[in-house]
């Protein structure tokens, strides 16, 4: 069968524009993996950016510690500009030689595994307190560290106790003045406030601030920390923040947040 010119020129036009159909669909889809590919990099990014925010405030807050111990200086490791301080002391963040890679869970409760590596109980609420209330994060560092293994802790705890030790802090808050709120968490130790955290308040006269106390525990609760923060800073408003149990910690941060 012969194709008359005619023929031809409308099969020409056909495939044109079948092919223009094809570009035209073809470059939509690839725009539309484009923009769903930058959405998704920008997801990544905000993750990565409040990934990066929340270790990187501890992650200061613990290189800070680590450069004030380091050089013994009394230099702020805390540096912001707002009224409110969340100051927290963490059985992790004061450990010998920190902890051994696939440390047992069990024994070792008052940690809580993420991404990064562990982190204390007492540090994943002021983390939790200081993104709500934009307050300063502040490591309490002691020079007084203690055992990895967790009964050498408890048992170096309850010695130090008995001997009233007040070990010296390795990190200072130069501009306390500048706070009016602190906020402070610590884990329950013995059923009383661990030995560095009286060490914080014997080094800060607290009067006329308000003080929110947040802690960590396995079953006793504030036991009778408030009361003792009370005698320890008379002048301060001391009042209860929240008493979260370790294992729990993870799974209380809309309480933590709704707490303040
Ligand atoms: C030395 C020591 C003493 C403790 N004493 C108590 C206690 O008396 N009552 C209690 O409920 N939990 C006690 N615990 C458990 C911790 O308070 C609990 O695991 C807490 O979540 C640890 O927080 P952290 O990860 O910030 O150190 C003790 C833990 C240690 C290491």
């Amino acid at each position: 069968m012969k194709i008359g010119e005619k023929e031809m020129k409308k099969i020409s036009v056909i495939v044109l524009a079948l092919l223009m159909s094809v570009m035209v669909f073809s470059g939509c889809s690839s725009q539309d993996k484009a923009s769903s590919g930058s959405d998704s990099a920008s997801e990544a990014s905000v993750q990565e950016v409040s990934g990066q925010s929340a270790d990187s405030v501890s992650g200061e807050a613990a290189s800070a510690a680590e450069s004030v111990a380091e050089s013994g200086s009394s230099e702020s490791a805390a540096a912001g500009n707002s009224t409110i301080l969340v100051a927290y002391f963490t059985r992790i963040g004061n450990t010998d030689g920190g902890f051994p890679e696939g440390v047992d869970a069990v024994t070792s409760a008052s940690i809580q595994t993420t991404d990064g590596g562990y982190k204390g109980n007492a540090q994943m609420i002021a983390e939790v307190l200081s993104d709500e209330t934009g307050g300063d994060l502040f490591a309490i560092e002691s020079e007084e560290i203690y055992p990895a293994d967790y009964d050498a802790t408890v048992n170096k705890a309850k010695q130090d106790q008995n001997d009233g030790i007040r070990p010296a802090l390795t990190t200072h808050v130069e501009n306390m003045d500048s706070y009016d709120t602190v906020i402070i968490a610590f884990p329950n130790w013995w059923g009383d406030l661990p030995m560095p955290v009286y060490s914080f308040f014997d080094e800060y006269d607290l009067a006329g601030k308000n003080i929110k106390v947040y802690v960590t525990h396995e079953g006793s609760g504030f036991s009778d920390t408030v009361d003792t923060i009370k005698e320890l800073e008379p002048q301060a408003d001391v009042t209860e923040g929240l008493a979260v149990r370790g294992g729990e910690a993870a799974d209380s941060e809309a309480e933590i947040r709704e707490s303040i």
